[in-house]
């Protein structure tokens, strides 16, 4: 069936509307994002399935549905029974699955995970009223993980099944492509966008409404829209979620972007690490156009357009648009100098718009409730919200969404630890491999683009990676700089090079063998490659390094002066030995030990051999006495 009409769009809305909250069924769906999955959410899947038949319990409907942010908690299951509100269990595991179908049998409905419930919620795009009761069981916005945040890119995440485009036009998908082909000229969308301040998710946050107003001044027969879909940071994995969970907001951003450039095409370049993506687009992509809503006449106007899916190969350069675009036309992936930009010259040297798949999902929101609402979200400079991955060491791990300039302090200690700020948390690095480490001191700093600019981190893509006192942070700038010289593709000298030699001086800090002289050739160094590279990556690859020695100078000083790692993380500035006093010769250690370091007879001390020891730790974590230590002792006598 094509659509055509207002009519025909709110038939199916009612349709996916009796699926969403059923008022005669219950609905049972798991988080099937891939967090979840990799937690066991597609066992617990096939477990109901069995289950739901061998109870013949034909009044249930079993579904999928994505990510809610809280990944940390997955397995996580929505349970909704007819007029009450949505029942979310966490940590679900198989053996779960009897116990939870007994009681929607026996309607006793005390379902011991029950994490949160959900009554009523704000699609953005429409608001939704699920039910009542459950007072026993606190309301979502009440946990401290999700109080704080804002959800728009979310809007549906958890919630719709993200393999039914009914349950996305239930929840007012598709009115903003409608409202668009019928009411609004090109240039009208582009001012809505401008209006709205939306800049960039991808990193560099340029504004949005003026990148589409380029491409739309360039006269050519044929023009594309991409969506970038490579996030490729260590740490980051907003955009994956925001895929899996809903990929129809994606597509109806392209769709709006497309008509709004007088593009022709689109194009998804995914990295194919993230396969179930890569399914759910390709079925969300067939489904719209089943709906005539991708394709020819387009809604049944004159607008043509359709979107195919391109798999990179999972080069995180290939993540910067002149890479990717060359990776398209099946060119190596190697940035290229800019200008000609790529609204002016692009894919197959054709104007080409390309935005970030968190950008292209707040589209359809500007359209719907209007550029001056979406301004008035986060900062003047950086308005409306992003999506963080907040992860490493905090005890809720998962995605934030919240308005831009919300400080660090409130995503870490509220949203990450449930507002207790547990004294461990010294740093936090955003912005990926690029990004800078910021110090607890600064965790006042808003984020938004200005903001984290002038501390010398940037945005990225919006990976948030904790690190507390364990963390060596003369170490934590050698991986991320080990990561980008991995994925530099060697095209410059100053990166291909540089990020070598500064990776030689770091990696002989962290040995206790580099001078004071070796720390001033490295930051001029760090200077140098960013300035002289030509693309995002040289010019800012150096960030961990430069921030780590503005804000944790004691720490090189000590690996440099003292030979010492105040983290314990350096291998050869630690060693490991058993206290005398506490050790009760259980013999555990010296059994585990790969290379026989550990000598002593049972029930009594212990001792290692340093010159046999590799320094593996597996004495450290197995001892239950903790009478194994990890020593870093400055050379030359202090402690
Ligand atoms: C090394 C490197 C990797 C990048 N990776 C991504 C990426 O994975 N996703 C993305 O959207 N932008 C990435 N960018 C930024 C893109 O070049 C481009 O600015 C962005 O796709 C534009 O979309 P936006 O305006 O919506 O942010 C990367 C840039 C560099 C230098
Ligand atoms: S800066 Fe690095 S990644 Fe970018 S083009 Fe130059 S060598 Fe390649
Ligand atoms: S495991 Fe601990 S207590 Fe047991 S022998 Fe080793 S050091 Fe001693
Ligand atoms: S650190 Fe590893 S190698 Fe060294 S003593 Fe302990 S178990 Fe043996």
């Amino acid at each position: 069936m094509k659509i055509t009409s207002l009519e025909d769009l709110e038939n199916i809305a009612r349709k996916g509307l009796k699926k969403l909250n059923p008022d005669n069924k219950v609905r049972i769906s798991v988080g099937f994002a891939t967090c979840g999955i990799s937690v066991g959410g597609d066992d617990v899947f096939k477990t109901f399935k069995e289950k739901i038949y061998e109870r013949k319990l034909n009044n249930l409907e079993l579904c999928k549905t994505g990510c809610i942010g809280f990944c940390g908690e997955e397995p996580l299951v929505n349970i909704k029974m007819p007029g009450k509100s949505i029942v979310v269990l966490h940590r679900v595991t198989p053996n779960d699955v009897d116990d939870i179908l007994q009681k929607i049998e026996n309607e006793t409905y005390e379902f011991h995970k029950a994490f949160f419930k959900i009554d009523d919620w704000d699609h953005v795009t429409s608001k939704i009223h699920y039910g009542d009761g459950y007072e026993n069981i606190p309301k979502w916005n009440e946990i401290k993980f999700f109080k704080p945040t804002k959800r728009v890119v979310l809007r549906n995440s958890g919630i719709i099944n993200p393999e039914d485009i009914d349950e996305y036009i239930a929840v007012g998908g598709y009115r903003s492509l409608y409202k668009v082909i019928k009411s609004m000229t090109p240039d009208e969308i582009i001012e809505e966008v401008k209006k709205s301040g939306l800049r960039g998710r991808g990193g560099a946050g340029f504004p949005t409404g003026l990148k589409w107003e380029f491409a739309k001044k360039e006269q050519s027969d044929v023009k594309y829209v991409i969506c970038n879909a490579d996030e490729g940071d260590p740490g980051a994995y907003m955009n994956r979620n925001e895929m899996e969970s809903d990929p129809h907001m994606i597509i109806e951003g392209m769709i709006i972007g497309a008509y709004a450039t007088g593009a022709t095409e689109g194009i998804i370049y995914i990295r194919a690490e993230y396969p179930l993506a890569v399914e759910r687009f390709k079925k969300a992509i067939n489904d719209a156009k089943k709906y005539g809503l991708l394709g020819e006449k387009i809604l049944g106007s004159n607008f043509n357009f359709d979107i195919i899916v391109t798999e990179g190969a999972g080069a995180f350069v290939c993540g910067e648009e002149t890479a990717l675009i060359a990776s398209v036309e099946g060119e190596i992936g190697r940035p290229r100098l800019k200008p000609p930009y790529p609204a002016q010259k692009g894919l197959w040297g054709k104007p080409t718009n390309i935005n970030n798949v968190e950008t292209w999902s707040n589209v359809p929101v500007i359209i719907a409730k209007g550029g001056d609402w979406f301004s008035k979200l986060g900062t003047q400079k950086s308005p409306g919200t992003k999506v963080f991955s907040l992860v490493g060491k905090v005890k809720n791990v998962g995605l934030v969404e919240v308005e831009l300039g919300t400080t660090i302090d409130r995503i870490v200690n509220y949203i990450g630890n449930d507002g207790v700020n547990n004294g461990k948390i010294k740093a936090v690095q955003t912005g990926g491999p690029s990004g800078g480490c910021i110090p607890e001191n600064l965790f006042n700093t808003p984020i938004d683009y200005e903001h984290l600019a002038a501390v010398g981190s940037i945005m990225g893509s919006g990976g948030i990676v904790v690190m507390d006192d364990d963390t060596c942070m003369v170490d934590t700038a050698k991986y991320f700089l080990d990561f980008s010289i991995d994925e530099s593709c060697g095209k410059c000298v100053s990166c291909r090079e540089g990020l070598k030699h500064m990776h030689d001086i770091l990696d002989d800090i962290t040995k206790g063998k580099a001078t004071f002289e070796d720390i001033d050739t490295l930051k001029e160094l760090a200077q140098t490659v960013k300035v002289t590279s030509l693309c995002g990556l040289g010019k800012t690859a150096s960030n961990p390094v430069l921030t780590t020695l503005k804000y944790f100078y004691k720490e090189y000083e000590e690996h440099v002066k003292h030979k010492r790692c105040f983290a314990r993380v350096c291998k050869d500035l630690i060693r490991y030995v058993i206290a005398k006093d506490e050790c009760t010769g259980c013999t555990i250690c010296a059994k585990r030990c790969p290379v026989n370091a550990i000598n002593g007879e049972k029930g009594k001390p212990h001792i290692i051999s340093q010159n046999v020891c590799v320094k593996c730790g597996i004495c450290y974590d197995v001892c239950k006495f903790n009478s194994v230590k990890k020593l870093s002792e400055a050379i030359g006598g202090e402690k």
